[in-house]
C-alpha cells in the first residue's frame, strides 16, 4: 500500500497568477482525506495534478517511492490502476454512445487488468447497488444518481487503492446526495477516498482528515474532529458557519 505525498506543490495556468502555492499534504492508505475550500480555491486543480492531467510547476507529488511523472507511460499505467476518479457531473462524465458494460469495463480494458471483464463489471455494479441486467442500457436511460453510481462502478472496477472524487455529490438533489454519500462511506472500507468539495458537511461525514484551501494555499489541516471542534482559521470558521447542521 502506497502513500500519496504532495510536497510543496505550486501550479499556475497563466504566467500572471499562481493557482496553488506551496501546497503539502499526505494521503495515507485507509485514511479518507477531504479537501475543502470555496469556489476557485484550487481544489479541482489539485485533483488534476494528482491524476497526472497537469504537471506541477514547483514541488513534487510522490506515490510511494516514485515521483509522479505524467509523461512516464509505464509509471502512469500502473499508477492509474491504483488511483481512479469520479467527477461532478454525471451527465457529461459518461460517454453517451457506450452502454453500461463498456463504460464500466473501460479502465479494465485500457489498463489491461487480468481476469474476466464481465465478472469484474458485475461485481462493480453490485457494489454500487445497481442490478446486473442494466449492462446493455445507455447513460440517457438513467437518473443523475444512477449515473453517478455507474461512474463510481467504473472508478472501482479495477479495485484501485485510491478514489479521487471532485464534487461527486454536488449536482445531486438532497436525498440522492445522502444515498451516494452512504455509498462512498461503504466503499471506503476497500479503498481510500480523496474527496473534494466546497461542502464541509459532506466532507466531514466521509473523511477522517481535512485540508482547508483558501486561494491556493492550505490555511488549516488535520483531523476532522479537531477542525470541527475548534477551527483555528477565520476562513474555516466561515465555511463551518455555512454548514446548516453538522453530522454527529
Ligand atoms: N484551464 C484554466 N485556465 C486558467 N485558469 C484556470 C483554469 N482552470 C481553473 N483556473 C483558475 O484556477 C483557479 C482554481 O480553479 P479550480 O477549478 O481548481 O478551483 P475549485 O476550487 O475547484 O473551484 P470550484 O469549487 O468552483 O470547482 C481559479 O481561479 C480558476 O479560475
Ligand atoms: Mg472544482
Amino acid at each position: 500500500m502506497n502513500t500519496i505525498s504532495v510536497e510543496n506543490v505550486s501550479y499556475r495556468y497563466t504566467r500572471e497568477r499562481s493557482v496553488l502555492d506551496d501546497v503539502s499534504f499526505t494521503v495515507r492508505p485507509g485514511v479518507n482525506l477531504g479537501i475543502v475550500g470555496e469556489s476557485g480555491s484550487g481544489k479541482s486543480t489539485i485533483l488534476r495534478l494528482l491524476l497526472g492531467l497537469l504537471r506541477v510547476d514547483g514541488g513534487r507529488i510522490r506515490f510511494g517511492d516514485s515521483i509522479l511523472d505524467p509523461s512516464a507511460r509505464a509509471f502512469m499505467r500502473s499508477y492509474r490502476r491504483s488511483v481512479q476518479a469520479v467527477f461532478q457531473d454525471p451527465y457529461s462524465s459518461l460517454d453517451p454512445r457506450q452502454n453500461v458494460k463498456n463504460i464500466v469495463a473501460e479502465p479494465l480494458r485500457s489498463l489491461r487488468i487480468p481476469g474476466d471483464v464481465g465478472t469484474a463489471v458485475k461485481g462493480a455494479l453490485e457494489a454500487v447497488g445497481l442490478p446486473a441486467d442494466i449492462l446493455h442500457r445507455y447513460p440517457h436511460q438513467f437518473s443523475g444518481g444512477q449515473r453517478q453510481r455507474i461512474a463510481i462502478a467504473r472508478a472501482i472496477a479495477a479495485r484501485p487503492q485510491f478514489v479521487l472524487a471532485d464534487e461527486a455529490v454536488s449536482a445531486l438533489d438532497l436525498s440522492t446526495r445522502i444515498r451516494i454519500v452512504d455509498l462512498f462511506r461503504k466503499l471506503s472500507d476497500d479503498t481510500t477516498l480523496v474527496f473534494v468539495s466546497h461542502d464541509l458537511g459532506v466532507v466531514a461525514a466521509l473523511c477522517e482528515e481535512i485540508v482547508i484551501l483558501e486561494r491556493g494555499r492550505i490555511v488549516e489541516s488535520g483531523k476532522t474532529r479537531d477542525i470541527l471542534k475548534s477551527p483555528r482559521h477565520a476562513y474555516t470558521q466561515a465555511l463551518l458557519a455555512s454548514v446548516p447542521r453538522m453530522p454527529a
